[in-house]
């Protein structure tokens, strides 16, 4: 939550640090949409604009009141935590004296007694939000040691909670001190010019060079020299990695949404994410795993702890894991799991799940996790970040950068690296054998095609989508790995459409929900496949035939060839045949494409829904 760039850099006509810190800002805006605002160093001072909504808004700012030239640039979009998105809480915020501009994502903790000391000693401080109050502590302790390095190092060791700062000040104009706790920075090196940012997103364009920055650790980054030393003075050096996402990939590439294209990423989301997992012999190797083979050999109990859309995706890997592996698998909300008191010991594996890796929710539950002595494995999409730092070991997903709010091609690569991690322990622990791992490999690889083939059926999903723009209320039925598919469905539907929508297991339907049947309510039902387990296929034919008899209209999620279902769908959207267990993969597309469309056709902001941020970064 909150985007944050810093630029420091020549200023030439064609490479103006204002102008590069927008550039980020728009590839960050996802993050948070509240506000937005900017702060340069110039020779002749702190400069700053902000402005409450989009990004567009400050532009205007700007356009109407221009910034004069400068060296160093730091810009913020913030996704609102203490104080209304107004134009004095955006960011950035200048200390008392003018002399000092910082932006902030996180939250300070014990803003309340740090603000109540500035009061006392006379600051009147003009904004709700809690980072105001860091730049007056930061400009007061400047004030004592002359050196902004110095006084961000004094400040920190005072702060409760999470944050990245960002601050400059007008006796450095050349340069940008950063400092991070619990919250994600990245540093981005180029030649004469470095940058800073929330995720690599804000620079890939410019650079692929990237520099993790630890936890309580503090930059000093000017155009040809980045200087990082821990809390307690000491020069480190953070981790140099290179950003493999390709720049192409955060741009809408003659989409309408981000949204739409990162459907459309879906086929390549999960050949990546399949790429290089099999050895010449069809073995699976992920060697990227740095837990001990014999330790897992041991595990005798799972627990999948992510939040949204990545815990669908966990509840779909329950079903795999389990059958393939024979180990128990729990799924859990990551806010849920860090506040009771979980049964793990050292055989217990966590499997945590996240598309940005920076989830506060889930990075509370991997700690609270670790405590109790659990090994824990990451399945994130975005290197450097901070749940793959704190986990034992990680398996990438490589869906690339996700821009769009509401995660898509992230889920089907989340599914697609669980089924990987399920293949390899059954592989490891001798519940599945050569053959076995190699025809589901072969499987896996046919998904991509598969997904794909879904995708052309854009159009016609779209249509109907259209003439539903009005409905009130749709509920989603799912069996077996389809209910996960069908809670995805509803989750997509009420954050971009803002419709009322819920996703049930079908069984659970005659317990109650189905009281909610009425005429003309839509109810999308993913019926599983008739080839696989066919009481399954026949119990959901069944429960459509029961919302359809009180009154409901249909739509339904059916393989090709699937003719049973034909008398009792209102509407069929085909999926190719696929195994149940990887059809979550093919199923969920159809309902992707009919939320971002149904949105759409309300004129809604698909990229950026009401109310959300993509990584939530705050619990
Ligand atoms: C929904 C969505 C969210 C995220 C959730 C976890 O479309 O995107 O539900 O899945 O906030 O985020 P990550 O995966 O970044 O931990």
């Amino acid at each position: 939550m909150c985007g944050i760039v810093g630029y420091v850099g020549p200023n030439t006509p064609s490479e103006r640090p204002l102008e590069i810190a927008l550039a980020g800002l728009a590839r960050l805006e996802y993050r948070g949409y509240d506000s937005a605002g900017v702060a340069l160093a110039t020779p002749d001072g702190i400069v700053s604009r902000k402005k409450a909504g989009k990004l567009d808004n400050l532009r205007e700012v700007l356009a109407a009141d221009p910034l004069p030239e400068s060296t160093a640039a730091i810009g913020h979009t913030r996704w609102a935590t203490h104080g209304a998105p107004s134009d004095v809480n955006a960011h950035p915020h200048l200390a008392y004296d003018g002399k000092l501009a910082v932006i902030h994502n996180g939250i300070i903790e014990n803003y309340a007694e740090l603000r109540a000391e500035l009061v006392t000693a006379g600051i009147a401080l003009t904004s709700d939000t809690d980072t105001e109050v860091t730049a007056h502590l930061l400009a007061r302790a400047y004030e004592m040691t002359g050196d902004l390095t110095d006084a961000m190092r004094a400040v920190t060791v005072r702060l409760r909670g999470a944050f990245t700062l960002l601050a400059i000040h007008e006796d450095a104009p050349g340069v940008i001190v950063a400092a991070r706790r619990n919250s994600p920075l990245v540093l981005g090196l180029g030649e004469g010019e470095n940058f800073l940012g929330s995720d690599a997103a804000a620079f890939i364009s410019a650079t692929r060079t990237a520099v993790e920055m630890g936890q309580d650790q503090i930059a000093t980054v000017s155009a040809d020299a980045v200087r990082i030393i821990d809390a307690d003075g000491n020069e480190v050096t953070g981790r140099q990695y290179t950003v493999d996402w390709d720049a192409s990939a955060a741009v809408k590439g003659g989409f309408a949404t981000f949204m739409e294209k990162e459907i459309h990423d879906q086929p390549l989301a999960v050949a990546d994410t399949l790429r290089g997992r099999a050895d010449a012999e069809g073995r699976l190797k992920l060697d990227e795993l740095r837990i001990d083979e014999s330790v897992l050999r041991l595990i005798n109990k799972i627990i999948v702890i992510a939040c949204g859309t990545a815990a669908y995706a966990g509840h779909v890997a329950k079903y795999a894991i389990e059958l393939w592996c024979r180990i128990p698998v729990e799924v859990e909300l990551a806010h849920e799991f860090r506040y009771r008191d979980p049964i793990v010991d050292e055989k217990t594996l966590v499997v945590a799940i996240s598309q940005s890796g920076e989830t506060m929710d889930t990075i509370m539950a991997v700690r609270h996790a670790r405590e109790q002595g659990a090994k824990v494995l990451a399945i994130c999409n975005t290197h450097g970040s901070t749940i793959p730092r704190e986990a034992d070991a990680v398996l990438y997903t490589h869906a690339g950068p996700e821009v769009a709010v509401a995660s898509t091609k992230a889920f089907l690569a989340q599914i697609t690296a669980c089924y990987l991690l399920g293949a390899y322990l059954a592989q490891l622990r001798g519940n599945m054998f050569g053959d076995e791992i190699r025809s589901l490999l072969d499987e896996l690889g046919t998904m991509p095609d598969k997904v794909a083939e879904v995708i052309g059926s854009e159009e016609e999903i779209a249509r109907v989508a259209n003439d539903l723009a009005d409905v009130p209320s749709v509920l989603f039925l799912g069996r077996h790995v389809a209910f996960p598919v069908a809670m995805e469905g509803a989750l997509k539907l009420k954050e971009l459409a803002y419709i009322h929508a819920e996703g049930f297991a079908a069984g659970e339907l005659k317990h109650g929900p189905i009281a909610l049947i009425d005429e003309g309510q839509i109810v999308v039902v993913i019926v599983p496949s008739p080839r696989g387990r066919n009481e399954l296929h026949a119990k959901v034919v069944s429960n459509i035939q029961e919302v359809r008899a009180r009154g409901a209209k249909t739509i339904v999620i059916a393989e090709d060839g699937d003719a049973d279902v034909e008398p009792y769908a209102d509407v069929i959207f085909r999926i190719p045949k696929t195994p149940t267990l990887l059809a979550p993969l093919v199923a969920v597309v159809p309902l992707q494409l009919f939320a971002c469309h149904l949105a759409g056709a309300k004129g809604l902001d698909v990229d950026q829904p009401r109310n959300l941020a993509k990584s939530v970064t705050v619990e």
